[in-house]
């Protein structure tokens, strides 16, 4: 890591004697590496629950099976469609009995890389959270006890977890379905964004206005909560730093972090998104009330910078944006073990 600054230094010191321009632009990419970290090509590994094969398969399995839901009608990909970057192109996720939830869903690509998950940080990760929309009752309405009844019912389940969760008597668990599902989520990571690739050294995968972009998302200080491998997911903020929202994307009912902790200091505050995809993932905020990258951008330099970023600016660095979209996951649908006459039915 030292060793590679140095180089990078001593690289940009070089190139300051060939040319001034090329300086600036060793300058960007330096201060840009300062700030941002490559998604790697392969899945990061999950403490205390090592992915194989066979439980990436069943996590699989399970993040498509819609007998997970009450209706049998509601998967996690009915709300985090792989093919829609992650999430569901809605305001908010319509859920069990056409209920719509409270908030947007966030995107499940890179989500193993947060700190935290959901808009508040209520679950520490991915396993935890998995555990939360089976059983939530405007999302898929499983009652808690009945996720591992479900799945005992449905005979081409016992191999798949025994293979899974090997020498364990009894695999079929609610807890485990989460281990499973966790590290298939891990493989949901999309690298070699041209921003990555960027990073990586290659001065060309931005274009003149993506960099220029990137020039204004550092200065500007969008960059001090947009950071890290995720460019966001790492912190929380309050949305309305200096000036309120507007009420459709800040609506009173919802104070975010001050739910989970209690503290007044938490009010409005929220997990600072991902920015990966971001050109995917319409419409945005928690609320899901901004359906153009652009207001979202300008609305961000209001609310937490003070600032009135103009047309060019706010073009420029939803350009930047753009190049933050990365290789899509590719993902085989998987065939589901058939229901059987004794197989719990749907619930209406
Ligand atoms: C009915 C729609 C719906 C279904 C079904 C659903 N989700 Fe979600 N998901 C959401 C919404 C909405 C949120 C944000 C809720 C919040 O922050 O309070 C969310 C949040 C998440 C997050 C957190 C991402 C982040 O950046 O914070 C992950 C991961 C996730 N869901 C995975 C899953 C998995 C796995 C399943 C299946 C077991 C699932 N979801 C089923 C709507 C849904
Ligand atoms: C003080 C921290 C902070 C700063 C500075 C900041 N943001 Fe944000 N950003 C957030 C938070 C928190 C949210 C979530 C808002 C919400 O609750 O919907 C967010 C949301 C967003 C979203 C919507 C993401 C989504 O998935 O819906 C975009 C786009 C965005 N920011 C871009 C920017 C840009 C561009 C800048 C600079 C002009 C910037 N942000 C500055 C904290 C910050």
């Amino acid at each position: 890591m030292v060793k590679r600054h140095t180089a990078v230094a001593l690289l940009s010191l070089m190139a300051g004697f060939c040319a001034p321009a090329a300086l600036a632009e060793n300058n960007l990419e330096s201060k840009a590496r300062q700030q941002f970290q490559p998604i790697p090509t392969t899945p990061p590994e999950l403490p205390g629950n090592p992915a194989t094969p066979a439980k990436v398969d069943l996590g699989k399995m399970l993040y498509f099976d819609p007998r997970l839901s009450a209706s049998h009608a509601i998967s996690c990909a009915s709300c985090h469609d792989i093919g829609l970057g992650g999430a569901d192109a809605e305001p908010t996720s319509i859920g069990h009995r056409w209920q719509r939830g409270g908030r947007n869903a966030p995107t499940v690509l890179n989500a193993v890389f947060n700190t935290a998950q959901f808009w508040d940080g209520r679950a520490k990760d991915l396993e935890q959270q998995a555990g939360g929309p089976m059983v939530n009752p405007v999302e898929m309405a499983s009652p808690e006890t009945h996720v591992a009844e479900q799945l005992k019912g449905i005979p081409g389940y016992g191999d798949v977890f025994a293979k899974a969760f090997p020498g364990e008597p009894d695999p079929i668990t609610l807890a485990n379905a989460q281990k499973a599902i966790a590290v298939f989520e891990a493989t949901l990571i999309t690298p070699d964004a041209p921003f990555d690739r960027f990073l990586k050294g290659d001065e060309n995968a931005l274009s003149p206005a993506q960099k220029v972009g990137l020039a204004v998302f550092m200065d500007k200080g969008c960059s001090a909560c947009h950071n890290g491998i995720n460019i966001g997911g790492g912190m929380y903020a309050p949305f309305g730093v200096v000036e309120k929202p507007a009420a459709e994307f800040l609506p009173p009912a919802d104070k975010g972090r001050f739910m989970v902790t209690k503290t007044a200091s938490d009010e409005y505050v929220f997990k600072v998104p991902t920015l990966r995809n971001i050109a995917l993932t319409a419409p945005y905020f928690h609320t899901g009330q901004a359906w153009d990258l652009r207001q979202a951008v300008a609305v961000m330099g209001a609310s937490q910078l003070g600032i009135q970023l103009s047309g060019d600016e706010v073009d420029k660095i939803t350009a930047f944006l753009d190049s933050l979209t990365g290789e899509q996951p590719t993902v085989t649908y998987p065939i589901l073990p058939p229901s059987v006459a004794s197989t719990p039915r749907p619930q209406p």
